[in-house]
């Protein structure tokens, strides 16, 4: 059945979405940060310390999501935007880059991305998919060190994106809330301002989380095991 033309939905998904494609949740046991101190791998300080510790770190996640696929989860968030085209919006915490490998087209990437490289001076941005990076730490064209292009503690997201995802939850009808512990914020409080704005929130993740009290509906389960299921639900209502 074809969707209902006014309908817009958004969803905000965490790591959780990539669990079960084999990347390692952030807070879950065995998370990123066990074996790194938060602030020597993801911080402009830590950085600005030892930026090779940092870059090997970023090399190796490279490394692991270039050996991951995409799973059930994020293809039925792909197909989810085939069908609403321009009517949903996909903003991820996520810097794995498996959505748009699912097949979104449209993702903002509220973190940034680790598939992409920026400047310490000149502002040059771009794409840098080589793995393992041929040399650490990878310097831009005019000299200067070159920085994954990600949000670390401390920094702004960036303004257009989160403005693009603020003004999604403000407008949808549905807002879906998929494999996020909620405790990051600004991503965090779109889900918040979902609801405040008249949406209803479905949230995705076997645990509770601080943003479930905002839910209208919480689904216990994986993502890979039920979004699919889901998706045909919006679309058949
Ligand atoms: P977390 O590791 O904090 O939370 C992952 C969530 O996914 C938890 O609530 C799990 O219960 C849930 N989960 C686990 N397996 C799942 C599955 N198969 N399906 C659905 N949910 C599942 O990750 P995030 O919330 O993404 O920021 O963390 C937010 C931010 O914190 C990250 O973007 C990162 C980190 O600091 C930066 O690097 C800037």
């Amino acid at each position: 059945m074809a969707p209902a033309p006014e309908r817009r939905v958004a969803a905000l998904t965490g790591a959780g979405i990539s669990a079960e494609s084999g990347i390692a949740t952030f807070r879950g046991s065995g998370g990123l940060w066990e074996n790194h101190p938060v602030e020597e791998v993801a911080t402009p300080g830590g950085f600005a310390r030892d930026p090779l510790l940092v870059w090997r770190f970023y090399d190796a996640r490279r490394r692991q999501a270039a050996s991951c696929s995409p799973n059930a989860g994020h293809r039925a968030l792909a197909r989810l935007e085939g069908a609403l085209g321009g009517r949903f919006t996909l903003a991820t915490q996520n810097v794995d880059g498996l959505h748009l490998l699912a097949g979104s087209r449209r993702v903002l990437e509220l973190h940034g991305s680790l598939w992409r490289v920026r400047c310490t001076r000149c502002g040059y941005a771009g794409e840098e998919r080589t793995v393992p990076l041929p040399t650490l730490s990878p310097r831009c064209a005019c000299g200067a060190l070159l920085r994954p292009d990600i949000v670390w503690f401390g920094e702004a997201l960036p303004t257009e994106v989160f403005e693009a995802a603020a003004e999604a939850a403000e407008s949808c009808d549905l807002f879906l809330v998929v494999g996020t512990s909620g405790v990051v914020e600004p991503a965090a409080s779109l889900a918040r301002l979902a609801a405040r704005s008249g949406a209803k929130v479905w949230e995705v993740n076997p645990e509770a989380t601080p943003l479930t009290p905002f839910c209208d509906r919480s689904v216990r389960s994986g993502a890979g095991a039920v979004l699919d299921e889901l998706v045909d639900e919006i679309l058949a209502r």
